[in-house]
């Protein structure tokens, strides 16, 4: 066995970076940080399309899909101000864009990663990359574990998990984590891959690719609404994608991965119902009675995109608009505000930024992250069943929660010392 340590933390994500910085802020002294990766830090260096977006600037409970109560009060204890500070208290100050969300100026996920290594160092976290944890067993009676890995047998008096979901598992997430907790006394809610695009029956999206566009989704399970939400959808090679594609599509997955009958349902026109389109279309083809339809539509959406939706109501892009019958006239209409998206799959666990499901926020207690089912074992980041939505607020979840689980571990090992020495 080597030498023990007072915390060790498997996975050395942004949550398990976050929780070693914070245990040895706090005190703490003989922190084991292990990765089963041969290099840190992959996640980040890939997230925000290499810029990582590490916050937002108003992050609320209503941001995730997880227990509102249990997530303000976490969120409460370190916030998106609170991580601005202490990323521009690492050297990294973030700046705002306009969609709120907090990027590092230097615009380099690179600066993210290299500033939470250094401060590892600087406080003495001994970060072991290339040691996969295979086991941790409970040692004794009291909270102290064995943490086996590929190189040996570890001895921790108090373990924090941050072993990530299942999102891209080739770097390293591969959602092992969830069988040691299981073990442990932990249960663990189906997972899903979330924020993840989506596949489209091939036809119909073939010449729109690299077109981006404001659409309003509506997801339907066995005929009853159970999402919306306005945004922009990009259209791919294989479907659609953008921050609304990806925000929605937990709610497809796991609909359909429950057997409902589940459809989206797009309007092209956000913000306008279908009379409105409607009476927008009557009133231009009053306007420009020798207009084709496609011209028309063309007026609001992008050239590509109009000719393919006014072809899918079967209507001939180039006929005059003046010429239309009532039902073909409310074909297109319909078509433009709620058009059926041919969704097939989703993209699955190589291309899913996050996962839904976990272990359930209830079996932690949300001041400390502590375990409510085993003694010395404390829960942060993507493990738990918490998700949000795109712009950052991923990352805020693991710096709150690797913050709270962090300090707590530290004065856990503190009080026991000190137990020990009054004994
Ligand atoms: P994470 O998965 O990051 O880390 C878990 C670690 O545990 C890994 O390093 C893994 O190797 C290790 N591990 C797992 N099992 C192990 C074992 N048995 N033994 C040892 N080590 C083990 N979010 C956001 O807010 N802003 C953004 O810009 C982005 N962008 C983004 C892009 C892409 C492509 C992806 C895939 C994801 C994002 N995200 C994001 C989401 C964000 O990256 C994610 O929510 C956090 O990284 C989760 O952090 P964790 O530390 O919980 O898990």
């Amino acid at each position: 066995m080597d030498d023990g340590c007072d915390i060790a933390i498997v996975g050395a994500g942004a949550a398990g970076l976050a929780a070693a910085i914070f245990s040895a802020e706090a005190g703490a002294e003989r922190i084991v940080l292990l990765d089963g990766a041969a290099t840190i830090g992959a996640k980040i260096l890939i997230s925000g399309g290499g810029r990582c977006n590490v916050t937002h600037d108003a992050v609320r409970p209503d941001d995730f899909n997880g227990s509102p109560p249990v997530v303000r009060n976490i969120l409460a204890a370190f916030d998106e101000q609170a991580t601005s500070r202490w990323f521009a208290g690492l050297g990294v100050p973030l700046k705002r864009e306009d969609t709120g969300k907090l990027f590092p100026v230097s615009d380099s996920a690179r600066t993210v990663l290299d500033a939470l290594l250094h401060r590892c160092a600087a406080l003495g976290v001994a970060v072991r990359p290339h040691h996969r944890v295979h086991d941790i067993v409970p040692t004794g009676s009291g909270a102290s574990f064995s943490v086996a890995h590929q190189h040996g047998v570890l001895g921790a008096e108090r373990v924090i998990m941050a072993t990530g979901g299942c999102s891209l598992p080739r770097t390293g997430s591969d959602g092992s984590g969830w069988d040691f907790v299981r073990r442990l006394g932990h249960t663990v809610t189906p997972t899903f891959p979330a924020l993840v695009p989506l596949v489209l029956q091939s036809g119909f999206h073939a010449a729109l690719s690299g077109l981006s566009q404001p659409v309003e989704l509506s997801t339907y399970a066995d005929g009853a609404l159970i999402d919306r939400r306005a945004g922009s959808l990009l259209w791919t090679h294989f479907g659609i994608s953008g921050p609304v594609v990806m925000d929605a599509s937990r709610h497809w997955v796991i609909a359909q991965a429950s057997g409902q009958r589940v459809e989206m349902r797009c309007n092209f026109l956000p913000a306008h119902s279908f009379a409105q389109v409607e009476e927008l279309l009557i009133e231009a083809t009053a306007v420009r009675p020798r207009a084709s339809v496609q011209t028309l539509i063309a007026e609001q959406l992008p050239d590509r995109l109009a000719t393919a939706l006014v072809r899918d109501a079967g209507i001939d892009p180039a006929g005059r608009a003046a010429q239309l019958s009532r039902a073909q006239r409310r074909a297109v209409v319909h078509t433009l505000t709620a058009f059926v998206l041919p969704v097939v799959r989703a993209r699955g666990w190589n291309f899913a930024e996050v996962t839904a499901g976990g272990v359930p926020l209830a079996e932690v207690d949300y001041r400390t992250m502590a375990s409510r089912k085993h003694p010395g074992l404390y829960l942060v980041g993507e493990i738990l069943d918490c998700d949000g939505r795109i712009g950052g607020f991923n990352f805020q979840w693991a710096w709150s929660t690797g913050y709270l689980a962090g300090r707590a571990a530290a004065r856990a090992v503190a009080s026991s010392r000190q137990r020990a020495l009054t004994a």
